[in-house]
Protein backbone atom coordinates (compact mmCIF):
# COMPACT_ATOMS: atom_id res chain seq x y z
CA UNK A 1 0.00 0.00 0.00
CA UNK A 2 1.33 3.54 -0.55
CA UNK A 3 -0.09 6.03 1.72
CA UNK A 4 0.15 10.21 1.30
CA UNK A 5 0.17 11.67 4.38
CA UNK A 6 -0.53 15.75 4.31
CA UNK A 7 0.72 17.82 7.42
CA UNK A 8 4.45 18.57 9.04
CA UNK A 9 4.22 18.03 12.77
CA UNK A 10 5.49 15.45 15.25
CA UNK A 11 1.59 14.17 14.61
CA UNK A 12 1.82 13.03 11.03
CA UNK A 13 5.51 12.21 11.83
CA UNK A 14 3.82 9.66 14.38
CA UNK A 15 1.20 8.46 12.35
CA UNK A 16 4.34 7.84 9.64
CA UNK A 17 6.23 6.33 12.18
CA UNK A 18 3.58 3.64 12.85
CA UNK A 19 2.95 2.81 9.16
CA UNK A 20 6.88 2.36 8.70
CA UNK A 21 6.90 -0.40 11.23
CA UNK A 22 3.63 -1.66 9.05
CA UNK A 23 4.87 -4.92 6.55
CA UNK A 24 1.31 -3.44 4.14
CA UNK A 25 3.16 -0.48 3.66
CA UNK A 26 5.18 0.31 0.68
CA UNK A 27 5.69 3.62 -0.23
CA UNK A 28 5.52 6.66 2.61
CA UNK A 29 5.14 10.53 1.34
CA UNK A 30 4.32 13.52 3.61
CA UNK A 31 2.95 16.56 2.04
CA UNK A 32 4.92 18.77 2.71
CA UNK A 33 6.72 16.98 6.05
CA UNK A 34 9.19 18.22 8.00
CA UNK A 35 13.15 17.59 8.38
CA UNK A 36 12.71 14.31 9.94
CA UNK A 37 9.81 12.66 7.87
CA UNK A 38 12.12 12.48 5.12
CA UNK A 39 13.77 9.69 6.83
CA UNK A 40 10.25 7.59 6.69
CA UNK A 41 9.21 8.47 3.78
CA UNK A 42 9.57 11.22 0.95
CA UNK A 43 8.76 14.62 1.50
CA UNK A 44 6.86 16.68 -1.28
CA UNK A 45 6.59 20.08 -1.67
CA UNK A 46 2.96 20.32 -3.75
CA UNK A 47 0.72 22.82 -1.92
CA UNK A 48 -2.52 22.85 -3.88
CA UNK A 49 -5.10 20.25 -3.15
CA UNK A 50 -5.83 19.57 -6.45
CA UNK A 51 -2.35 19.32 -7.30
CA UNK A 52 -1.85 16.62 -5.02
CA UNK A 53 -5.02 14.67 -5.75
CA UNK A 54 -3.36 14.17 -8.87
CA UNK A 55 0.16 13.21 -7.58
CA UNK A 56 -2.29 10.57 -5.96
CA UNK A 57 -3.25 9.43 -8.70
CA UNK A 58 0.04 9.37 -10.59
CA UNK A 59 1.57 7.67 -7.72
CA UNK A 60 -1.12 4.80 -7.30
CA UNK A 61 -1.48 5.67 -3.86
CA UNK A 62 -3.78 3.61 -1.79
CA UNK A 63 -4.33 6.03 1.03
CA UNK A 64 -4.55 9.43 1.93
CA UNK A 65 -4.35 10.67 5.38
CA UNK A 66 -4.76 14.59 6.52
CA UNK A 67 -3.56 15.43 10.07
CA UNK A 68 -4.31 18.61 10.32
CA UNK A 69 -7.55 20.71 10.68
CA UNK A 70 -6.77 23.47 7.92
CA UNK A 71 -6.30 21.16 4.86
CA UNK A 72 -10.21 19.44 6.20
CA UNK A 73 -11.69 22.81 6.73
CA UNK A 74 -10.69 23.98 3.35
CA UNK A 75 -12.12 20.70 1.54
CA UNK A 76 -8.93 18.59 1.04
CA UNK A 77 -11.17 15.42 1.63
CA UNK A 78 -14.23 16.62 -1.23
CA UNK A 79 -11.18 17.11 -3.77
CA UNK A 80 -9.55 13.96 -3.17
CA UNK A 81 -13.13 12.20 -3.77
CA UNK A 82 -14.11 13.58 -6.42
CA UNK A 83 -11.47 12.58 -8.33
CA UNK A 84 -11.72 8.52 -6.78
CA UNK A 85 -9.69 8.57 -4.22
CA UNK A 86 -9.59 6.89 -0.83
CA UNK A 87 -8.75 9.63 1.84
CA UNK A 88 -9.27 9.40 5.86
CA UNK A 89 -10.58 12.25 7.37
CA UNK A 90 -13.85 14.51 7.38
CA UNK A 91 -15.75 16.37 4.15
CA UNK A 92 -15.31 20.38 4.13
CA UNK A 93 -18.92 20.18 5.47
CA UNK A 94 -18.19 17.64 8.42
CA UNK A 95 -15.46 19.68 9.74
CA UNK A 96 -17.43 22.47 10.12
CA UNK A 97 -17.43 20.96 13.79
CA UNK A 98 -14.25 22.10 14.17
CA UNK A 99 -14.15 24.74 11.63
CA UNK A 100 -17.21 26.43 13.10
CA UNK A 101 -17.94 26.40 17.49
CA UNK A 102 -20.99 28.14 16.59
CA UNK A 103 -22.45 25.21 14.52
CA UNK A 104 -20.35 22.49 16.54
CA UNK A 105 -22.86 24.24 19.75
CA UNK A 106 -25.84 24.22 17.86
CA UNK A 107 -25.44 20.77 16.78
CA UNK A 108 -24.34 19.84 20.41
CA UNK A 109 -27.98 21.19 21.30
CA UNK A 110 -29.99 20.25 18.86
CA UNK A 111 -28.82 16.60 19.78
CA UNK A 112 -28.84 16.93 22.96
CA UNK A 113 -25.45 16.30 23.70
CA UNK A 114 -24.49 17.84 26.97
CA UNK A 115 -22.45 20.73 26.93
CA UNK A 116 -21.93 24.53 28.90
CA UNK A 117 -24.84 26.27 28.66
CA UNK A 118 -24.20 28.97 26.50
CA UNK A 119 -25.34 31.63 23.90
CA UNK A 120 -23.65 32.27 20.13
CA UNK A 121 -24.47 35.85 19.15
CA UNK A 122 -23.22 38.28 16.71
CA UNK A 123 -24.62 40.84 18.54
CA UNK A 124 -22.87 42.75 21.66
CA UNK A 125 -26.03 43.70 23.80
CA UNK A 126 -26.91 40.09 23.68
CA UNK A 127 -23.60 38.82 24.30
CA UNK A 128 -23.45 41.49 27.53
CA UNK A 129 -27.13 40.63 28.44
CA UNK A 130 -26.08 36.60 28.85
CA UNK A 131 -23.02 37.69 30.51
CA UNK A 132 -24.97 38.86 33.44
CA UNK A 133 -26.45 36.02 33.85
CA UNK A 134 -23.50 34.18 34.48
CA UNK A 135 -21.15 33.84 37.49
CA UNK A 136 -17.19 34.79 36.67
CA UNK A 137 -15.45 32.79 35.60
CA UNK A 138 -16.95 33.31 32.20
CA UNK A 139 -15.89 31.45 28.80
CA UNK A 140 -15.70 33.66 25.67
CA UNK A 141 -15.12 31.76 22.67
CA UNK A 142 -14.75 33.45 18.91
CA UNK A 143 -16.74 31.27 15.86
CA UNK A 144 -13.80 30.61 13.53
CA UNK A 145 -10.05 28.98 14.00
CA UNK A 146 -7.54 30.52 15.79
CA UNK A 147 -4.92 28.70 16.29
CA UNK A 148 -6.02 27.35 19.42
CA UNK A 149 -5.93 31.13 20.77
CA UNK A 150 -9.79 31.74 20.58
CA UNK A 151 -10.79 30.94 23.78
CA UNK A 152 -11.19 33.50 26.76
CA UNK A 153 -11.44 32.34 30.54
CA UNK A 154 -12.36 35.98 31.93
CA UNK A 155 -11.77 36.28 35.72
CA UNK A 156 -14.72 38.81 35.78
CA UNK A 157 -17.76 40.32 33.85
CA UNK A 158 -15.79 43.35 32.53
CA UNK A 159 -12.92 41.18 31.42
CA UNK A 160 -15.83 39.21 29.57
CA UNK A 161 -17.48 42.18 28.26
CA UNK A 162 -14.36 43.36 26.74
CA UNK A 163 -13.09 39.89 25.21
CA UNK A 164 -16.55 39.97 23.49
CA UNK A 165 -16.45 43.40 22.32
CA UNK A 166 -12.18 42.67 21.06
CA UNK A 167 -13.67 39.58 19.39
CA UNK A 168 -17.02 41.06 17.70
CA UNK A 169 -15.16 44.39 16.25
CA UNK A 170 -12.87 42.02 14.48
CA UNK A 171 -10.03 43.51 16.41
CA UNK A 172 -8.58 40.36 18.05
CA UNK A 173 -9.54 37.76 15.37
CA UNK A 174 -10.47 39.22 12.35
CA UNK A 175 -13.61 37.70 10.39
CA UNK A 176 -13.07 34.47 12.93
CA UNK A 177 -14.37 36.48 15.86
CA UNK A 178 -17.86 37.86 13.94
CA UNK A 179 -19.37 35.87 15.94
CA UNK A 180 -19.38 34.57 19.75
CA UNK A 181 -19.78 32.48 22.07
CA UNK A 182 -20.19 33.02 25.87
CA UNK A 183 -20.34 30.07 27.84
CA UNK A 184 -20.59 29.07 31.45
CA UNK A 185 -17.31 27.67 32.84
CA UNK A 186 -17.12 24.49 33.48
CA UNK A 187 -14.85 22.89 36.57
CA UNK A 188 -13.68 19.29 36.42
CA UNK A 189 -10.77 17.79 35.15
CA UNK A 190 -10.11 17.64 31.40
CA UNK A 191 -9.76 14.43 29.18
CA UNK A 192 -8.92 13.98 25.56
CA UNK A 193 -10.92 11.17 23.67
CA UNK A 194 -10.38 9.87 20.11
CA UNK A 195 -12.54 7.90 18.18
CA UNK A 196 -12.02 6.65 14.72
CA UNK A 197 -14.93 7.17 12.35
CA UNK A 198 -16.35 5.66 9.39
CA UNK A 199 -19.23 7.93 9.31
CA UNK A 200 -21.34 4.97 10.82
CA UNK A 201 -19.46 3.13 13.23
CA UNK A 202 -15.85 3.96 15.28
CA UNK A 203 -13.55 2.79 17.75
CA UNK A 204 -12.34 4.35 20.77
CA UNK A 205 -8.77 4.99 21.51
CA UNK A 206 -7.83 4.90 24.96
CA UNK A 207 -8.36 8.24 26.78
CA UNK A 208 -5.52 10.97 27.16
CA UNK A 209 -4.53 13.88 29.29
CA UNK A 210 -2.40 16.77 27.12
CA UNK A 211 -1.29 19.39 29.19
CA UNK A 212 -1.93 22.76 27.47
CA UNK A 213 -0.24 25.67 29.83
CA UNK A 214 3.63 25.92 28.94
CA UNK A 215 4.66 25.72 32.45
CA UNK A 216 4.78 23.24 35.42
CA UNK A 217 1.97 23.23 37.94
CA UNK A 218 -0.33 23.96 34.57
CA UNK A 219 0.78 27.80 34.71
CA UNK A 220 1.75 30.29 32.22
CA UNK A 221 0.05 30.91 28.67
CA UNK A 222 -1.94 28.36 26.33
CA UNK A 223 0.33 26.45 24.17
CA UNK A 224 -0.86 23.64 21.45
CA UNK A 225 0.21 20.76 24.37
CA UNK A 226 3.03 20.19 26.13
CA UNK A 227 2.93 16.48 26.77
CA UNK A 228 0.17 13.91 26.71
CA UNK A 229 -0.14 10.50 28.65
CA UNK A 230 -2.43 7.34 28.41
CA UNK A 231 -4.48 5.36 28.98
CA UNK A 232 -5.66 7.78 32.25
CA UNK A 233 -6.65 5.99 35.08
CA UNK A 234 -8.97 9.35 35.46
CA UNK A 235 -11.21 7.07 33.33
CA UNK A 236 -13.01 4.09 33.98
CA UNK A 237 -14.98 1.39 31.80
CA UNK A 238 -18.52 3.60 33.23
CA UNK A 239 -16.87 6.59 32.21
CA UNK A 240 -16.06 5.15 28.08
CA UNK A 241 -19.81 4.13 28.22
CA UNK A 242 -21.04 7.65 28.73
CA UNK A 243 -19.03 9.03 26.40
CA UNK A 244 -19.60 6.30 23.64
CA UNK A 245 -24.00 6.38 24.23
CA UNK A 246 -24.11 9.89 25.18
CA UNK A 247 -21.43 11.75 22.71
CA UNK A 248 -20.30 9.57 19.99
CA UNK A 249 -23.24 7.77 19.06
CA UNK A 250 -25.13 10.93 18.77
CA UNK A 251 -22.82 12.81 16.93
CA UNK A 252 -22.78 10.05 14.03
CA UNK A 253 -26.32 9.68 13.88
CA UNK A 254 -26.72 13.50 14.07
CA UNK A 255 -24.46 13.82 11.13
CA UNK A 256 -25.46 11.29 9.20
CA UNK A 257 -29.43 12.89 9.67
CA UNK A 258 -27.60 16.32 8.75
CA UNK A 259 -26.41 15.17 5.63
CA UNK A 260 -22.31 15.16 6.38
CA UNK A 261 -21.34 11.89 7.70
CA UNK A 262 -18.59 11.90 10.35
CA UNK A 263 -15.62 9.86 8.95
CA UNK A 264 -11.95 10.93 10.63
CA UNK A 265 -10.73 11.12 14.09
CA UNK A 266 -13.41 12.85 16.10
CA UNK A 267 -11.44 14.67 18.87
CA UNK A 268 -13.72 14.85 21.91
CA UNK A 269 -12.46 17.45 24.57
CA UNK A 270 -14.11 16.18 27.33
CA UNK A 271 -14.90 17.79 31.50
CA UNK A 272 -15.48 15.72 34.00
CA UNK A 273 -18.11 17.29 36.41
CA UNK A 274 -18.98 15.48 39.51
CA UNK A 275 -18.26 11.97 37.09
CA UNK A 276 -20.48 13.07 34.08
CA UNK A 277 -18.76 14.16 31.13
CA UNK A 278 -19.67 17.31 29.37
CA UNK A 279 -18.30 18.10 26.15
CA UNK A 280 -16.20 20.78 25.92
CA UNK A 281 -15.33 20.86 21.97
CA UNK A 282 -15.01 18.92 18.92
CA UNK A 283 -11.60 18.71 16.96
CA UNK A 284 -11.68 16.66 13.40
CA UNK A 285 -8.16 15.39 13.88
CA UNK A 286 -6.02 14.06 16.14
CA UNK A 287 -4.83 16.02 19.00
CA UNK A 288 -1.15 17.06 18.79
CA UNK A 289 1.03 15.74 21.44
CA UNK A 290 -2.16 13.14 21.77
CA UNK A 291 -1.09 11.23 18.66
CA UNK A 292 2.11 10.86 19.48
CA UNK A 293 1.26 8.89 22.25
CA UNK A 294 -1.77 6.75 21.05
CA UNK A 295 0.12 5.23 17.81
CA UNK A 296 2.31 3.60 20.00
CA UNK A 297 0.18 1.85 21.85
CA UNK A 298 -2.25 0.60 18.49
CA UNK A 299 -1.09 -2.82 18.30
CA UNK A 300 -3.89 -3.34 14.83
CA UNK A 301 -1.45 -2.06 12.02
CA UNK A 302 -2.05 1.50 11.48
CA UNK A 303 -2.45 0.62 7.25
CA UNK A 304 -5.77 -0.82 8.21
CA UNK A 305 -7.01 0.90 10.80
CA UNK A 306 -6.65 4.11 8.76
CA UNK A 307 -8.31 2.08 5.72
CA UNK A 308 -10.90 0.08 6.65
CA UNK A 309 -12.13 3.91 8.34
CA UNK A 310 -11.58 5.60 5.12
CA UNK A 311 -13.75 2.71 3.13
CA UNK A 312 -16.67 2.07 5.69
CA UNK A 313 -15.10 -1.46 7.08
CA UNK A 314 -14.47 -0.66 10.47
CA UNK A 315 -17.39 -3.33 11.64
CA UNK A 316 -14.78 -5.94 10.32
CA UNK A 317 -11.59 -4.27 12.31
CA UNK A 318 -10.84 -6.33 15.41
CA UNK A 319 -8.68 -3.66 16.88
CA UNK A 320 -6.12 -4.16 19.49
CA UNK A 321 -4.28 -2.15 22.03
CA UNK A 322 -1.03 -2.87 23.70
CA UNK A 323 -1.52 -3.02 27.63
CA UNK A 324 1.45 -0.65 28.12
CA UNK A 325 1.47 3.25 28.98
CA UNK A 326 2.91 6.27 26.99
CA UNK A 327 3.94 9.18 27.82
CA UNK A 328 5.50 11.85 25.23
CA UNK A 329 7.29 15.24 27.10
CA UNK A 330 7.28 18.18 24.57
CA UNK A 331 10.26 20.02 23.78
CA UNK A 332 9.84 23.31 22.78
CA UNK A 333 11.89 25.91 21.28
CA UNK A 334 12.99 28.86 23.28
CA UNK A 335 10.53 31.65 22.30
CA UNK A 336 7.54 29.19 22.03
CA UNK A 337 4.48 30.49 22.02
CA UNK A 338 5.19 33.41 21.48
CA UNK A 339 7.54 34.03 19.10
CA UNK A 340 9.32 32.20 16.86
CA UNK A 341 13.45 30.97 17.54
CA UNK A 342 16.23 30.64 15.52
CA UNK A 343 17.39 27.39 13.98
CA UNK A 344 19.45 25.67 16.77
CA UNK A 345 20.99 22.41 16.16
CA UNK A 346 19.53 19.54 17.64
CA UNK A 347 22.01 17.03 19.40
CA UNK A 348 20.92 13.53 20.45
CA UNK A 349 23.45 11.56 22.56
CA UNK A 350 23.62 7.87 22.38
CA UNK A 351 21.30 5.89 24.40
CA UNK A 352 23.73 3.24 25.76
CA UNK A 353 20.90 2.30 28.62
CA UNK A 354 19.20 -0.72 26.59
CA UNK A 355 16.26 -0.36 28.47
CA UNK A 356 16.07 3.26 27.39
CA UNK A 357 16.70 2.22 23.93
CA UNK A 358 14.43 -0.18 23.50
CA UNK A 359 11.46 1.93 25.38
CA UNK A 360 11.30 5.54 24.12
CA UNK A 361 12.03 7.20 20.63
CA UNK A 362 11.29 11.01 19.53
CA UNK A 363 8.54 12.03 17.49
CA UNK A 364 10.43 14.97 15.45
CA UNK A 365 8.11 17.92 14.83
CA UNK A 366 9.41 21.47 14.01
CA UNK A 367 12.85 20.66 12.74
CA UNK A 368 14.61 21.19 9.75
CA UNK A 369 17.41 19.32 7.99
CA UNK A 370 20.38 20.15 6.20
CA UNK A 371 22.56 18.04 3.36
CA UNK A 372 24.29 16.10 5.93
CA UNK A 373 21.27 14.84 7.66
CA UNK A 374 21.65 17.56 10.27
CA UNK A 375 18.93 18.26 12.33
CA UNK A 376 17.62 21.83 13.59
CA UNK A 377 15.03 22.80 16.02
CA UNK A 378 13.14 25.38 13.75
CA UNK A 379 10.72 26.84 16.33
CA UNK A 380 7.42 26.27 17.64
CA UNK A 381 7.03 22.70 19.64
CA UNK A 382 10.48 20.80 18.03
CA UNK A 383 10.01 17.17 19.17
CA UNK A 384 8.23 15.05 21.65
CA UNK A 385 9.91 12.66 23.72
CA UNK A 386 8.00 9.31 24.49
CA UNK A 387 7.92 6.89 26.76
CA UNK A 388 6.34 3.07 27.04
CA UNK A 389 6.24 1.31 29.84
CA UNK A 390 4.47 -0.95 31.88
CA UNK A 391 2.94 1.64 34.69
CA UNK A 392 2.86 5.33 33.67
CA UNK A 393 5.56 6.10 36.35
CA UNK A 394 7.65 3.60 34.32
CA UNK A 395 6.56 5.35 30.85
CA UNK A 396 7.30 8.74 32.57
CA UNK A 397 10.98 7.84 33.51
CA UNK A 398 12.17 6.70 30.91
CA UNK A 399 10.87 9.39 28.83
CA UNK A 400 12.27 11.90 31.20
CA UNK A 401 15.59 9.67 30.82
CA UNK A 402 15.19 10.46 26.91
CA UNK A 403 14.44 14.10 27.33
CA UNK A 404 18.27 14.41 29.14
CA UNK A 405 19.88 12.79 25.95
CA UNK A 406 18.36 15.55 24.02
CA UNK A 407 19.89 19.13 23.49
CA UNK A 408 19.30 22.06 21.34
CA UNK A 409 20.02 25.74 22.32
CA UNK A 410 16.97 27.14 24.79
CA UNK A 411 14.99 23.84 24.88
CA UNK A 412 12.05 24.37 26.96
CA UNK A 413 10.15 21.18 28.96
CA UNK A 414 7.44 20.81 31.49
CA UNK A 415 8.80 18.64 34.10
CA UNK A 416 5.68 17.63 35.36
CA UNK A 417 3.86 15.45 32.78
CA UNK A 418 1.48 13.08 34.04
CA UNK A 419 1.51 14.12 37.28
CA UNK A 420 -2.38 13.99 37.82
CA UNK A 421 -1.89 10.59 37.53
CA UNK A 422 0.92 9.67 39.73
P1 LIG B 1 -11.58 24.69 23.41
O1 LIG B 1 -10.75 25.16 22.25
O2 LIG B 1 -13.04 24.98 23.31
O3 LIG B 1 -11.25 23.30 23.88
O4 LIG B 1 -11.04 25.54 24.63
C1 LIG B 1 -9.67 25.53 24.99
C2 LIG B 1 -9.54 25.25 26.46
O5 LIG B 1 -10.30 26.18 27.22
C3 LIG B 1 -10.11 23.89 26.84
O6 LIG B 1 -9.18 22.89 26.62
C4 LIG B 1 -10.42 24.10 28.30
O7 LIG B 1 -9.26 23.97 29.09
C5 LIG B 1 -10.87 25.54 28.34
N1 LIG B 1 -12.33 25.63 28.25
C6 LIG B 1 -13.08 25.75 27.14
N2 LIG B 1 -14.40 25.83 27.43
C7 LIG B 1 -14.48 25.76 28.78
C8 LIG B 1 -15.57 25.78 29.71
N3 LIG B 1 -16.83 25.92 29.32
N4 LIG B 1 -15.27 25.67 31.02
C9 LIG B 1 -13.99 25.55 31.44
N5 LIG B 1 -12.93 25.53 30.63
C10 LIG B 1 -13.15 25.65 29.32
N1 LIG C 1 -3.25 18.97 21.97
C1 LIG C 1 -4.49 19.59 21.66
C2 LIG C 1 -4.73 19.83 20.25
O1 LIG C 1 -4.10 19.25 19.39
O2 LIG C 1 -5.61 20.59 19.92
Amino acid sequence: MNILILGSGGREYSIGRALKKDEAVDKLYFAPGNGATNELGENLSIKDYHDLADFAIANNIDLTIVGPEAPLVDGVVDIFKAKGLTIFGPSKEAAQLEGSKVYMKNFLAKYEIPTARYIETGLIEEAFKFIMTLEAPIVVKADGLCGGKGVIIAMSHDEAKKAVSEMLSGKSFGDAGKKVIVEEFLDGYELSMFAICDGDDFILLQAAQDHKRLLDGDQGPNTGGMGAYAPTPLVDDALYEKVKDRVIRPTLNGMKAEGAPFEGVLFIGIMVVNGEPITLEFNVRFGDPECEILMPLLKTPASELFYKAATKQLDTLNVEFSDEYAVGVVMASKDYPYSSTPPAEIVVDEIVHEDIRANTHISYAGVSSDDEGKLYADGGRVLVCVGLGESIQKARDRAYALCGQVHFAGKKLRTDIAYQAL
